[in-house]
């Protein structure tokens, strides 16, 4: 038995997640005091320090005694006794946000005791909710949702990542890649990969693929997909611990053993 009311937990970050979106479209019309991180492609503007924070007091007003991991580090506790850690993304995408682009979205993943329960993944330029919980299913805009299973890499819209941002990694992968590209229906690269995750449930995407990725990235987009029948590892096949950074094959149940071979070999 969980010690914890889940359908609470639920509403109140779906709540949460909905005013973080709808934050970020009034946000947007500010000067958004861009800044760079690790590189000149790596953007952090005042909106994503800003919900991160609003998330966090949120949550915290809430339930005093969970721990948060989000991208800006916002959350300065231990939580390496935390029962119940949150792992939060404020703006996945913020590329795409700065360019008025569209296609970013809230990231929000609520896991208890090591139990991934909760993954919420919000775009709110289509008012679009994806909602994973454990035991419950997924669920899009309310409406129960399974993936479709579909056999064919030849049929597939990959989405990937791997061209850009590390380029050791560019080096390693862009021979498989340029395979996929040749045996797949096409592959895309859209900046947002919470919300990539999210459309392979519902099929506008057939798989997604990222070298390296963090936590607050992945997390609530892992349990969506999961919860709707989708597979989620690391690019050998591995089991993905959700607080820990990696590469990401997310995928249709159907081409997963033919996707991981292509990369693999
Ligand atoms: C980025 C996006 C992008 C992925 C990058 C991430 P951010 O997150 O998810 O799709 O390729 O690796 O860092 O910085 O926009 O939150
Ligand atoms: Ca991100
Ligand atoms: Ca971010």
């Amino acid at each position: 038995m969980l010690n914890i009311n889940v359908n609470e937990l639920g509403s109140f970050a779906t709540k949460l997640a909905k005013e973080a979106g709808r934050l970020s479209i009034v946000l947007r019309e500010k000067p958004l005091e861009l800044q760079t991180k690790r590189s000149a492609s790596d953007l952090v503007t005042f909106v994503d320090k800003y919900i991160e924070e609003y998330l966090i007091n949120e949550i915290l007003k809430k339930y005093p005694d969970h721990g948060v991991i989000g991208e800006e580090g916002t959350f300065k506790k231990d939580i390496s006794n935390t029962e119940t850690v949150w792992i939060i993304d404020p703006i996945d995408g913020t590329t795409n946000f700065v360019h008025d682009r569209g296609h970013y979205a809230i990231s929000i993943a609520i896991v208890h005791k090591d139990i991934e329960l909760i993954g919420i993944v919000y775009d709110p330029i289509h008012d679009e909710l994806f909602y994973g919980e454990k035991d419950k299913g997924a669920f899009y805009n309310d409406k129960k949702i399974e993936i479709t299973s579909k056999s064919s890499i030849q049929e597939s819209l990959i989405g990937v990542i791997m061209f850009w941002d590390n380029p050791k990694t560019k080096e390693q992968m862009d021979s498989r890649i340029i395979k996929l590209a040749r045996d797949s229906r096409g592959l895309r690269i859209n900046g947002c990969a919470s919300l990539d995750i999210c459309h392979v449930a519902l099929g506008r995407l057939d798989a997604y693929i990222s070298a390296i990725l963090q936590p607050w990235d992945f997390a609530g987009g892992k349990i969506f997909l999961e919860q709707a029948g989708g597979l989620v590892t690391h690019i050998g096949g591995d089991k993905i611990n959700i607080k820990s950074q990696g590469s990401i094959v997310a995928c249709n149940p159907g081409i997963q053993k033919k996707l991981l071979s292509i990369l693999e070999n």
